[in-house]
Order: C-alpha cells, then sequence, then structure tokens
C-alpha cells in the first residue's frame, strides 16, 4: 500500500505507519557513522521539510544515496513513524527492500561547493541577486505561499460578495493618474525593406523603422498605470464588479514601496457614495487578514522569528479585532498641526491644501492611531480629474489608505458623475475632454453615483507578511535600472 503523499503541507502526521512516497529537494544531508544517513527533504509546499533516515543494507543503493546533496532533487518511499527523540512529529525510515530512495536530479560535486543557496542565513540583499533560486530559501517560500493565499482571498472576497471579475486592458491610450509615468509601448517588428508589409502611407521614424508607437494603434499607446477608466464602463453596466492585474509605472522613485510593475486590485461599486467604497476597502482588507492568519500560520510563524518582529502574528490579529481608523484631511491637518504645536519636528510643512508627505502618513497610521487609517475629502488640487468635487467647491470625494510600516496601501474615490462638472476638472487637469467622449458617454447615458479604490498588492503582500521591502514580496521586482530575471 504505497500512497503518493505529494503535499506535506497536508499533516504528514496522517500518514504515521503507512508507507508513502514523498519528492522533493534536499535541504541537507549528513551521515551518522557509516550506517544511517539523513536527508532533510522540503517540497515548498509548506514551510517545514520532513526528515528522511536511511538505513544501511536495506537499500541497494545506499552507496549512491550517502552522496546525495544539497539541493539534489529525491524521490523518497518509505515508512512514516513518529521519531523516538527530537522535537519532529514525523519522519520518514527507509528500513526495508520495498522502501526506495530516487536520485531524480544528482549535482556535480564541485558544483554543490558554490550552490548559491546553502542552507546558511541569506541576506534579503544577496537573495534578490539570485532571484531564479531565492524561492527556495524559507523567507521568500513564505511570502510566496502568503502571496498565493492573498489574491485566491482576493477572489472569494469580492465574489462571495457579488463582484463580477473584469479583464482590462493593459495597453492603453491614456493616462488615467495623469501623473505622466507611463511606459510606451513598440515594436519589434522587422524595418520596411525587410519586411512584406505594404509601408506605403506608414509613418517611419528616423531610422526608417515604421513608426509604430504611434502607425500600429495609430495613436501612442502604453501600459496601463490603472484599469480603473476601463473597470468604471463595466461598472456601469453590470454593477459591482473589479479588475485584478499588473500595473505600470515608470517610477524613478528608490524607495522600498515602489516597483515600476506591480498588481493591483480595483473594485469599482455602482450606487455608491465614498463612505460605501471605504467600507468596503476595510471590509476586503480584514478579510485578507483573517485568510492568511487561518491559512498561513506556519509561514508566519517563521516570519515573525526570521524578521525578528516577535508580535507581527499579534498585531495582525489585533488589526481584524476592531475598527481601523476615518478622519477626513482637514481633521488630519489639525491633528499635525496640534503635534507640531507640542514640539513634533517634521521636514516639510503642515498646511491646509498641501500634499500630506510620506512622514506625516507615516505618524498618523504609526504614532497616532498605530493601525490602518483612512484620510478622506482632499483638497482637489492635487488629486486626479475624475475625482467628485465636493459641495464646498475646494475638496474631492478621495480617499487614501495608510498602513503601519507600509505607506499608502490604497488610493480611492467616488468618481464625478455629473458631465459638467467632470468636463471642467478635465480642462482644468490639462485634459483635452474629445479624448475621453467614451468615458465621458457614461455621464450621458444614464450616470450613477459610484465609486472605488486601488489596492496595491505588494503593499498587501507586505502588511501581510510583515516583510518591509516590496521588492521581497514580488517574484522578479521590475524596479528603475532592473529588470533581471
Ligand atoms: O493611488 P493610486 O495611484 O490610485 C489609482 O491608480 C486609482 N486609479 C485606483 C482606483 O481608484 N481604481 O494607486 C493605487 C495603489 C496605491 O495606493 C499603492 O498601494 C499602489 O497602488 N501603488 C504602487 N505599488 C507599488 N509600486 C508603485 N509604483 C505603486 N504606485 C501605486
Ligand atoms: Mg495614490
Amino acid at each position: 500500500s504505497v500512497e503518493k503523499i505529494s503535499n506535506i503541507l497536508i499533516d504528514p502526521e496522517n500518514y504515521i505507519g503507512k508507507v508513502g512516497t514523498v519528492a522533493g529537494w534536499a535541504r541537507t544531508t549528513r551521515a551518522a557513522g557509516k550506517d544511517l544517513f539523513f536527508i532533510e527533504l522540503n517540497d515548498g509546499t509548506c514551510q517545514k521539510g520532513i526528515q528522511i533516515v536511511v538505513s544501511s543494507g536495506t537499500i541497494e543503493n545506499y552507496d549512491t544515496v550517502v552522496k546525495i546533496n544539497t539541493a539534489t532533487s529525491v524521490k523518497v518511499t518509505g515508512l512514516f513513524v513518529k521519531p523516538e527523540g527530537g522535537s519532529e512529529k514525523v519522519e520518514v525510515k527507509i528500513g526495508s527492500a520495498e522502501h526506495k530512495v530516487e536520485i531524480l536530479g544528482a549535482i556535480d560535486p564541485a558544483l554543490s561547493k558554490t550552490y548559491p543557496m546553502a542552507k546558511k542565513f541569506h541576506t534579503v540583499e544577496k537573495l534578490r541577486e539570485i532571484a531564479h533560486l531565492r524561492p527556495r530559501s524559507n523567507l521568500i517560500g513564505c511570502v510566496a505561499r502568503i502571496r498565493n493565499n492573498l489574491a485566491y482571498a482576493t477572489h472569494i472576497y469580492f465574489q462571495s460578495n457579488g463582484f463580477q471579475y473584469i479583464h482590462t486592458p493593459l495597453i492603453t491610450a491614456s493616462d488615467c493618474e495623469g501623473a505622466g509615468e507611463m511606459f510606451q509601448v513598440t515594436t519589434t517588428l522587422p524595418k520596411p525593406e525587410e519586411s512584406l508589409l505594404k509601408v506605403k502611407d506608414k509613418v517611419l521614424d528616423k531610422e526608417g523603422r515604421i513608426d509604430y508607437s504611434k502607425d500600429f494603434f495609430k495613436k501612442p499607446a502604453f501600459l496601463t498605470v490603472s484599469g480603473q477608466l476601463s473597470v468604471e464602463n463595466y461598472c456601469c453596466a453590470l454593477s459591482n464588479v473589479y479588475t485584478f492585474g499588473p500595473t505600470f509605472r515608470a517610477e524613478v522613485s528608490h524607495t522600498t514601496r515602489h516597483l515600476a510593475e506591480f498588481w493591483m486590485i480595483e473594485p469599482e461599486l455602482a450606487f455608491a457614495d465614498v463612505h460605501d467604497v471605504m467600507d468596503c476597502a476595510e471590509g476586503y482588507v480584514k478579510f485578507c487578514l483573517e485568510y492568511v492568519l487561518t491559512n498561513n500560520k506556519s509561514d508566519l510563524e517563521f516570519l515573525q522569528n526570521a524578521l525578528k518582529k516577535p508580535e507581527l502574528v499579534e498585531y495582525l490579529k489585533g488589526l481584524i479585532s476592531g475598527p481601523f481608523a476615518r478622519l477626513s484631511y482637514t481633521d488630519a491637518i489639525t491633528l499635525l498641526q496640534k503635534a507640531v504645536a507640542n514640539g513634533k519636528v517634521f521636514e516639510n510643512k503642515v498646511e491646509w491644501g498641501e500634499e500630506l508627505a510620506t512622514e506625516h502618513e507615516r505618524f498618523l497610521a504609526e504614532v497616532v492611531f498605530k493601525k490602518p487609517v483612512a484620510v478622506y475629502n482632499y483638497p482637489k488640487g492635487f488629486k486626479a480629474f475624475y475625482m467628485r468635487l465636493n459641495e464646498d467647491g475646494k475638496t474631492v470625494a478621495a480617499f487614501d489608505m495608510l498602513a503601519p510600516q507600509v505607506g499608502e496601501l490604497i488610493g480611492g474615490s467616488q468618481r464625478e458623475e455629473r458631465l459638467d462638472v467632470l468636463e471642467k476638472r478635465m480642462i482644468e487637469s490639462g485634459l483635452n475632454p474629445a479624448d475621453y467622449w467614451w468615458y465621458l458617454d457614461l455621464r450621458r447615458y444614464g450616470t450613477v453615483p459610484h465609486g472605488g479604490f486601488g489596492l496595491g498588492f505588494e503593499r498587501l503582500c507586505m502588511l501581510c507578511s510583515g516583510v518591509d521591502n516590496v521588492r521581497d514580496v514580488i517574484p522578479f521586482p521590475r524596479t528603475h535600472g532592473n529588470a533581471e530575471f
């Protein structure tokens, strides 16, 4: 009765007394005398590996097995037993002729000395240089499993709350945020003389290539910075919707929070105001926290030790036990000004009408509230054209959710549903309303109050894992100056 146990995560204790098969990579190996050989095997399905104990004289290839070194991939069939001593709950014993240790991928002994992922402490900086191998580290393995569950939790949350998943385009002609940080799309199509394409009437660039950046799409095209404008179109037809995909920003900033390619979750709610949108954002983030606390227990335990954050799990539990904080921008300014009056020193001035600097946001989330805080009703001056103008004519119904250690986790707003006000705001923001005729049509044909938000998925991963650098929560980070791997 040989059972293939492909997923060590599914409590291996359940297999005690049975013969089963596991396959994975040797993390470490060691011999104890001439007759015993130990392999610490891990298959990446969970943080923990399993110990394989091989006795000499029981299998034919014992002499080869004792040469197994770190990173060798092996498939083992043996008896699951409760170890006599030690802290482990289960190990696999190779002690009879029906048992097997099969070497699937051996390593040249010379190479094994320089194997970059040898079991030892690796700094996160070093791991980034070997991003192709770093998923074999405990840290990145834990983060990858948490990231997977956060993606899954995202779909569970929105699907079970009646939102439809919409796939919005990655190539677009519009700059949703108006920040001028877009990557332009061009092609690698051959030069006209080498191609069979008819080039008559085509626009050529200086080198005589077809300028496909304009010609392919008939207008300049870019990688999207946000799926919002597209998802709004579906919201104004299907009611509550969301999109979840990669977004791109030519961010030249070298911070621990900015990527050039990141994933964003963007729900859009129909017949909703900014408070409904903030409720949705809070409910979603809490659901994600709870999901990870329930389904990534051993990953979180590992991370709280590895990151030297002994309070991590308790802190995350605390976040879901009560409401997040919420206050208006105007109240936030008053609060910050009071702090200044009491001796708090900021580098950036605190003044109504000015943007909140990172240090102000951190002060609110980390010092004042010590939990995520949504700041709403910002002055319109530094906010995007699509945000709904409030009755005061000075502020817009926009909010940012700021989280300790993470900074801005979410940006969202109620959208301007009044055609005339929207057109005016576009012109004020330097946009040509004619370019957005399709967006404005939503306001012409049965406009409704609606709104949504964008949550930076990597920042959510940071919040839920305790990891402090955005480069370590995405498999292959793309940042200014780095698109390796
Ligand atoms: O605040 P942002 O720019 O909002 C929008 O794009 C809206 N159109 C979203 C919407 O309402 N549908 O970006 C949303 C979030 C930020 O709060 C942040 O978490 C994340 O996206 N983000 C980044 N994450 C990593 N690297 C970057 N360069 C990021 N820029 C924004
Ligand atoms: Mg923002």
